[in-house]
């Protein structure tokens, strides 16, 4: 069976930091072509230069996903210069990094405005990601789409209420989009990754007492790197995963196993 995704188009959102940018550039080594989008014009282009610098096919989109309209610009210029899009990893999301400027607490102190804001990016822009391919995908008669979300939307995590009913959210929306969409050829799965060395919990890397508390919750001791959780994607848009579809995978080191 070939493994590899050779010349296969990979549209991964949030590309241009932590986990995205790993998904781009594991997916690249394995012979896709990828697009590197994120609302950070600028980090994405450099992030597809990098890759293109390493002889891969790298593309950079600037798109806020929440924005409708600049999603679907976003993928017609894909289509337009591809041809077609055979993987969405919805990546993109905003959680503990951004705490200065959408609070990030339970539901008594998340202002409704900062509420809406978090469920636009992490829920909705999914959504209108998944919206914008899923035609192009049926009649391809093919296509992957991984939407990842957390270890918030499968246990009950207190700080962050918006986030993790974004998270949960999302879980839900794999599963309706999976039984209305796989019999024209398409595959929809979840992950759900524990603690990340990334940006987004840059808070809790950056202070040794706060990593090792988050560590010692997982049975395996530490944090997933972002290539750990790339991985899964790969192997999930691969025909290794052919199988493979409606599911929801914790990438959590254990987390949610005990
Ligand atoms: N890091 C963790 O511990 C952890 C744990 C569980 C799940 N996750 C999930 O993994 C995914 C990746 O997170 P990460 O840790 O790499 O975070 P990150 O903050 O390093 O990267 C997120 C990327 O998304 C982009 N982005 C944010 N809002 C956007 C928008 N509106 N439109 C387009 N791009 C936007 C950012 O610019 C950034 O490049 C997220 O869905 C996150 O919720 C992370």
């Amino acid at each position: 069976m070939d493994t590899r995704l050779n010349g296969s188009v990979v549209f991964v959102t949030g590309a241009a930091s932590g986990q995205g940018k790993a998904t781009v550039g594991l997916f690249a080594e394995e012979g896709a072509v990828v697009i590197v989008a994120d609302r950070h014009g600028a980090a994405a282009e450099e992030t597809a230069e990098e890759l293109r610098a390493g002889g891969h096919d790298a593309m950079a989109v600037e798109v806020d996903v929440a924005d409708a309209e600049a999603v679907n610009a976003a993928f017609d210029a894909v289509v337009g210069r591809y041809g077609r899009v055979d993987v969405l990893v919805n990546n993109a999301a905003v959680g503990f990094s951004e705490n200065a400027r959408l609070t990030m607490a339970n539901v008594v102190d998340t202002p409704l405005e900062h509420w809406n804001a978090i469920l636009a990016i992490n829920l909705t822009g999914p959504a209108l990601c998944a919206a914008a391919v899923l035609p192009r995908m049926a009649e391809q008669g093919s296509g992957v789409i991984i939407n990842i979300a957390s270890i918030n939307g499968l246990v009950g995590l207190t700080g962050a209420d918006a986030y993790t009913a974004t998270k949960g959210g999302l879980i839900a929306l794999t599963r309706s989009i999976a039984a209305e969409w796989s019999p024209r050829g398409i595959r929809v799965n979840c992950i759900c990754p524990g603690g990340v060395d990334t940006p987004m919990i840059r808070a809790i890397v950056e202070n040794p007492e706060a990593k090792k508390a988050m560590s010692a919750t997982t049975p395996l001791g530490r944090l997933a790197t972002p290539e750990e959780i790339a991985a899964v994607s790969v192997f999930l848009a691969s025909p290794l995963a052919g199988y493979v579809n409606g599911a929801v995978l914790p990438v959590d080191g254990g987390y949610t196993a005990v």
